[in-house]
Order: structure tokens, then C-alpha cells, then sequence
């Protein structure tokens, strides 16, 4: 008989056009392919997105192709699809739910409409079959950096966030600043692990708008205004200023952390998002949690960039109405498609 049996997640927000296979039973990634447009971008040091649509179309069919190809199944093994449909450039989400929009139709299965954040926010409990709700849930990329108290799959709320710039912009701005190129937040890394963390100093932020709020652009415009006074071409005056500012900002998110942790009963913390994949993010926000007791868990590195997998992750944990009928995407009106 034949096996309906798997969950295809489509992820095409941003940056990365990415599709997954997903056991529906036991949760398990069968196949995550992501194609990187990071060649397309670099050239103009950030993310263009009437490219980054464009690329979506060229990619998506092959993407698709790949990843049944991996997960050795065919359409007719899909039990649902789960597509990303806010928050994300709007070019790049129209790419994605057209194209899950019309296999929903042809196949006649449930189509689910992801939040990207809450694929995110719960990307570290992958292939984990029993989540410890409520936990304390960072989200920290190239477009977002907020925390989160995940008390089910569908019930995630908000509680502190950046007022300005994700810390992944700052890391990226930064990085463009000393002509290291785009992104930036891996080469930092790279860089600040040679490098004196405590040679330049950063004033520590501080949001009026109260203890649960973040902010990275004036770390941003600080960098800038020492940067007028230094030799970027100097290594070693690189490696400093990464090292230096790879810990401010790792301290802000760290302190957050500790904040949090200590505002709440919460049985673990939970790192994602693309900045997760940082070495000094990944050890410092575990000391936090070992000094607070806290169960600590973070994102695979092949889950914190952008992927399907979290989203087909999301799908897999239910709660979700079927949406192919009626996907609603990025507010438009409900168009209702009749199936024959
Ligand atoms: O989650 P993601 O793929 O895209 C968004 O949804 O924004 O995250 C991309 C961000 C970029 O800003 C990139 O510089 C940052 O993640 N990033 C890092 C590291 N690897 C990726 N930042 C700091 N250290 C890293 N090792
Ligand atoms: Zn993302």
C-alpha cells in the first residue's frame, strides 16, 4: 500500500530557498536541501530582494526535486506540506506559498502556513521528542533577535525583543565596515577567536524603554566612529576589534538571558536562528544556564541558518488549520480555490 507518510517544509523568506522531508510519525529529517543565494547578494554587501525572488523561481523546482531525490520518497508519499508564509521579504514568501499553494492542489492534501519565528524558536527541539514547556526560547538572526516563553506549539509569546537592529545586522553592518564582506557574522567569528576582546571597549547598552528590551545600533554606529581612527589593513587590529565586538554583543543577549531566566519558572533555555551558529553565543549562553540550573539546548548548526526542516518541524508538532483553501498570504484577502 502506499505510504502517505512524510511533511514537506518550504522555507523561502529570505535569503535561502530550502525544502525538508519530515517523517509525520517519528518527526525525523529525512532530507534538508538548502540553496545558499549568498554569491547572488555578496556583491552588493546585503540582501537584494527583487534578487532574492528571482532566485527562489530559478531554484525552488530543483530544490524540490533534490530533496524528494534524498528523502527517497515521491509526491505521492506526502501526507501534508508546511510553507512559510510571514514574517519574510514579500517577494520571496509569494515565491514560496504560490509554489506549495499549487502542490497542495494537485496532490489534494493539508497545506499549513509556518510563522518562520516559531519554526526558529523551536528548531532545537528537532528529532527531541519530549519538549520541556514552558522554555525560554531566543531567536537571534540576520533579521530578528527576540525572546520567547514557548509554552506549547501554539502558544508562543513575545517578551523581549531589539527596539532597532537584529543582532545578526550588527554583526553583518560591522563586518562590512572592516571590509570583510558579507555575511559577516561568520568571518567575526572566525577573526575574534585570535583576537583581544578587551582592547576596545564598548559602553554597555542600556533601553530606556525597559529591562525586556534590546538594542545593537549604536554599538553599530560606536564601531564606526573608533574604526575612523584605526588601521582596518592591521590584522591584528582586526582580530581585536572582531574579538571586541563579537563580546559586546554577545554580552547583551547573555545578560538578557540571565534576566529572563530569573523572571520566570522556565524548565530550559532554547538558542536559535542564524547568530545561534556563534562559538562565544553557544558557550557564554551555556555558563548562563549552568549557573542558573537551567537545561540548556541549542539548534543544530544545520538548523539555525534558515531551513525547511524547522518548518516542516512546526507542522509535525500540529495545532495548525489546513490552509490550502484558503492560504491567506502576508494579509492579502482570502481567495477560496475550488477543488473539482
Ligand atoms: O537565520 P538566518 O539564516 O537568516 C535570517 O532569518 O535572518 O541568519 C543569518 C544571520 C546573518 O546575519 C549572519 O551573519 C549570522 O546569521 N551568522 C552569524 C554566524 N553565522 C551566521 N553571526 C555570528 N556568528 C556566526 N558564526
Ligand atoms: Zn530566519
Amino acid at each position: 500500500m502506499l505510504q502517505k507518510n512524510y511533511i514537506l517544509g518550504i522555507d523561502t523568506s529570505c535569503d535561502d530557498t530550502s525544502i525538508a522531508v519530515m517523517n509525520a510519525q517519528t518527526g525525523s529529517v529525512l532530507a534538508n536541501v538548502v540553496s545558499s543565494q549568498i554569491a547572488v547578494h555578496a556583491p552588493h554587501g546585503g540582501i537584494v530582494p527583487e534578487l532574492a525572488s528571482r532566485a527562489h523561481i530559478e531554484n525552488l523546482t530543483s530544490v524540490f526535486e533534490t530533496a524528494l531525490a534524498q528523502a527517497k520518497i515521491s509526491t505521492e508519499n506526502l501526507a501534508s506540506l508546511a510553507v512559510t508564509k510571514t514574517p519574510g521579504l514579500i517577494g520571496c514568501l509569494l515565491v514560496g506559498t504560490s509554489f506549495a499553494r499549487g502542490l497542495a492542489y494537485r496532490l489534494g492534501i493539508p497545506l499549513y502556513g509556518i510563522n518562520h519565528l516559531h519554526g526558529h524558536v523551536l528548531s532545537p527541539f528537532i528529532g527531541i521528542e519530549k519538549i520541556p514547556y514552558p522554555f525560554l526560547g531566543l531567536v537571534v538572526s540576520g533579521g530578528h533577535t527576540a525572546f520567547y516563553k514557548v509554552s506549547a506549539p501554539t502558544q508562543i509569546e513575545m517578551i523581549g525583543h531589539t527596539v532597532d537592529d537584529a543582532a545578526g545586522e550588527a554583526f553583518d553592518k560591522i563586518a562590512a565596515m572592516l571590509g570583510l564582506g558579507y555575511p559577516g557574522g561568520p568571518v567575526i567569528d572566525k577573526l575574534a577567536a585570535t583576537g583581544d576582546a578587551t582592547r576596545f571597549k564598548f559602553t554597555p547598552v542600556k533601553v530606556k524603554r525597559g529591562e525586556e528590551f534590546m538594542s545593537f545600533s549604536g554599538l553599530k554606529t560606536a564601531a564606526y566612529l573608533k574604526l575612523q581612527n584605526l588601521d582596518r589593513s592591521d590584522a591584528k587590529i582586526a582580530a581585536d576589534f572582531c574579538a571586541s565586538v563579537q563580546a559586546a554583543i554577545v554580552k547583551q543577549l547573555c545578560d538578557k538571558l540571565a534576566y529572563f531566566a530569573r523572571s520566570q519558572d522556565f524548565k530550559a533555555f532554547a538558542l536559535s536562528g542564524g547568530v545561534a551558529m556563534n562559538s562565544l553565543l553557544r558557550t557564554e549562553s551555556a555558563r548562563v544556564c549552568r549557573d542558573l540550573n537551567l537545561n540548556y539546548f541549542c539548534a543544530r548548526p544545520e538548523f539555525c541558518t534558515d531551513n525547511g526542516a524547522m518548518i516542516a518541524h512546526r507542522a509535525y508538532l500540529g495545532g495548525l488549520e489546513d490552509e490550502s483553501n484558503s492560504l491567506a498570504t502576508l494579509g492579502t484577502k482570502k481567495i477560496p480555490l475550488q477543488r473539482k
